[in-house]
């Protein structure tokens, strides 16, 4: 039986253990799925203590998704793009590679779960953070028309255009950063990567933004993404909260470390039925 595990602080309310435990099953694979909480200046100790247990793989969630991918010994280009990882693969020789499927989950929702397009479209990215920063580059591989990033702290917004740039220019996406204040302009998917409603900080965007039938997507879900929805619905947009990512970066992670593809849809499906 393989080790797995989801690294983060706090980490008692992750779905990982959930998600992962059911993806072992439907697909008959021999492995457990931890949850560990990592004391905040502890998470080179934590990892090396993983290696030692004979731990195959691992997610990290906030706030150690920098110091993963800095703790690996080689890294994606997803990786080396965001700066960030969600995902290490503890080869049997200890060589530990990072990677992020963050971004991947999301596509995978937007597309295939909510059957919504993103080639060609106007899109506009709410947030300049690690969670923001995750998913720019495989958006930006779906090739929409134009991508917006807006975020309280101009500079950010900037800095994370500026890094995706060359891989904009490639895939022929207008790219470019706006204010938040001002922000002018309507977009057929909006994507909430903020942290402002943990704040309750109300919705960072003017409902300008919005066109109806926009999709509206909040990268977080439970109660965390209620006040984004509900501005969604209340402008005439479809309004979509962040657990159909949560399960398909799951399952991108899945499929890393043990060559197989989870049932997601079925999982996803069963996961809101259980917090419903
Ligand atoms: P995460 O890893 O979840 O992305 P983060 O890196 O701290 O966390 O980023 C949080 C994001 O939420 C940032 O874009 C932040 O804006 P700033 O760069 O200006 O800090 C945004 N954010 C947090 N609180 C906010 C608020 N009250 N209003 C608007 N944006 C907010």
């Amino acid at each position: 039986t393989d080790l797995y595990c989801v690294m983060g602080n706090p980490v008692a309310h992750s779905r990982s253990p959930w998600i992962h435990a059911r993806f072992a099953q439907l697909t008959q694979q021999p492995l457990v799925y931890q949850r560990r909480l990592v004391p905040l200046n502890g998470f080179a100790a934590d990892l090396q203590q993983l290696l030692q247990s004979g731990g195959k793989g691992c997610n990290i969630t906030v706030p150690f998704k920098l110091d993963a991918a800095q703790a690996a010994h080689s890294r994606s280009p997803r990786v080396a793009l965001a700066g960030a990882a969600n995902t290490l693969v503890i080869g049997a020789d200890g060589h530990i590679h990072a990677d992020n499927t963050d971004g991947l989950g999301l596509v995978a929702d937007i597309t295939r779960n909510a059957g919504v397009a993103i080639a060609g479209k106007a899109i506009l990215l709410v947030g300049a953070g690690g969670a923001a920063a995750g998913v720019l580059g495989p958006l930006l591989e779906q090739q929409p028309r134009q991508v917006v990033v807006c975020n309280r702290t101009f500079h950010k917004a900037q800095a994370l255009v500026d890094a995706h740039a060359t891989l904009a220019q490639s895939q022929k996406v207008e790219l470019l950063a706006q204010e938040q204040q001002g922000l002018s302009g309507s977009f057929d998917i909006i994507i909430n990567g903020t942290a402002a409603s943990l704040q309750g900080a109300g919705i960072p965007v003017p409902a300008s933004v919005l066109r109806p039938g926009s999709l509206a997507y909040d990268m977080m879900y439970g109660q965390a993404a209620q006040p984004f929805l509900d501005w969604a619905q209340q402008h005439g947009a479809v309004g979509r909260d962040g657990l159909g990512m949560l399960v398909e970066q799951a399952a991108e992670s899945f499929a890393l470390w043990r060559g197989v593809r989870p049932p997601s849809q079925q999982v996803l499906q069963e996961l809101r039925a259980v917090l419903a």
